[in-house]
This record gives C-alpha cells, structure tokens and sequence, in this order.
C-alpha cells in the first residue's frame, strides 16, 4: 500500500510537469481505491475494512497526499460509483458521505459516476441516468459536482446547469458519435467560430460564423 500510495504522488508530479490543468482520481468504476469503497469488495477486518470510514481511509490517504504536492491552483477531482447497483452495495445516501469526506481530504470536485464495481450490478440506464445522483451528492453534501451518462444535447447541457444539478456535465459517446460536438454547440448558441486560415474569404458569405 505504500508504494502504490507513492506511485500515485510520482504520477501527480508527472502530471504537474507534462502541463496538465486537472487531474482527476478514480475512485470508481472497481479500480484500486474503489474496491477499498465498495462493501461488496472490501472484506478486510483490519481498519482499513468495516465501516465507511474505515473503507474510506486508503483512498483519502490518496487523495491528501496528492493534493499536498498538486498544486493549489490546479483543480482535483475525484471520480465515484455513487451505487453498485447490487444488493448490499454502496447506494445514493452513500455517495453523499463519500463526496463529503472526499471533498474534505483536498478534492475541489466530485464526478459522480456509478457501478461497474461488481460483475453481478443490475444497472439501470436511461437517458442522463447518472444525474440524479450528481443532483442528491451536489444538493446533500453541499460539494461541486460533475455529470456524467447518456447526455446528449447542448440544451440538456444547459438545463441540467441551470437546474443545479451539476456544476460540470462531461460527454463521452457523444464526441466519439460527433467529433465536432463542441463546435456544433457552439455554433446552435451563437458563438463565433473562426475558419482555418485558407478558408476565411468564406467569412462574407457565412456571417454568422465569423
Ligand atoms: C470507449 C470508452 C472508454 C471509456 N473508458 C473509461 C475509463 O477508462 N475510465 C472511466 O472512468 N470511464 C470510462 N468510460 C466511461 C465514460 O467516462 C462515461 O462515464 C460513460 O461513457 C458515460 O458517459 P456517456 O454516456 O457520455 O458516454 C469510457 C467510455 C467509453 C465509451
């Protein structure tokens, strides 16, 4: 346990020197530190097993140590499963306490993820399927959150931060399907988009994409 806690510092400062704005430790998903999180796959008996803050212990270790040597002015963001979606797993009131104690060891901001932590979970998608567990951590634990899961549109984007239920909201599929993503949503909004160089006589005939 020392030397992956000490690998993670070696990574944070590797990150710092390749000139990365953010960082984001994973504490989901079934990795390392989400299998300490997880009742269903922690089974020690020692204090790093047992009860939520027992479970809790390694990965906040983590998470002071790296936010000690990230520096100050660089964000830190922890990824979680706010539920297993199995029997006797982490459920929604979980998150709430994981967000907390997460935020309270040095992260700036909780993206709330979920399952993927036991092979027999019984997922439940839909569209923006995760949200609701970013809007109960952002609203319960009073911490910043992302979303994340099936969102789609630029003005779900905006809906959900108007609504409060995220501070962030994150795309994944949706830039694989549309690569421009970005750029089409800038453009439905009305921001300017420059052309390349070679292309900018099209300036005249394109207003609106000046
Ligand atoms: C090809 C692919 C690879 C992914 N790899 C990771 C990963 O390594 N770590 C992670 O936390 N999430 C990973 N995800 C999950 C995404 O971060 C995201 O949570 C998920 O796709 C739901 O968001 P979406 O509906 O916008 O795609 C991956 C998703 C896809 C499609």
């Amino acid at each position: 346990m020392d030397q992956v806690a000490a690998d993670f510092v070696r990574a944070t400062r590797m990150a710092d020197a390749a000139g990365f704005d953010l960082i984001e430790l994973h504490l989901a998903h079934g990795y390392l530190l989400s299998s300490f999180i997880s009742p269903l796959t922690n089974r020690r008996t020692d204090e790093y097993g047992g009860s939520l803050a027992n479970r809790m212990r390694y990965p906040l270790e983590i998470v002071s140590l790296v936010r000690a040597i990230w520096p100050d002015a660089k964000p830190l963001s922890v990824r979680i499963s706010a539920t297993d979606w199995a029997p006797g797993g982490l459920e929604g009131h979980d998150a709430v306490e994981i967000a907390r104690m997460s935020i309270a060891a040095g992260a700036d901001i909780v993206d709330v993820s979920a399952g993927q932590t036991v092979p027999e979970a019984k997922p439940v998608y839909g569209r923006q399927f995760q949200t609701p567990f970013s809007d109960r951590v952002r609203h319960e634990a009073r911490v910043p959150t992302m979303t994340v899961g099936n969102i789609s549109s630029a003005a779900d984007v905006n809906t959900i931060l108007a609504a409060g239920r995220a501070d962030l909201v994150v795309l994944a599929r949706a830039h694989l399907w549309d690569p421009y993503w970005t750029r089409h949503a800038a453009f439905d909004l009305g921001y300017s988009l420059p052309w390349p160089p070679m292309y900018a006589t099209l300036n005249r005939y394109t207003p609106r994409m000046k």
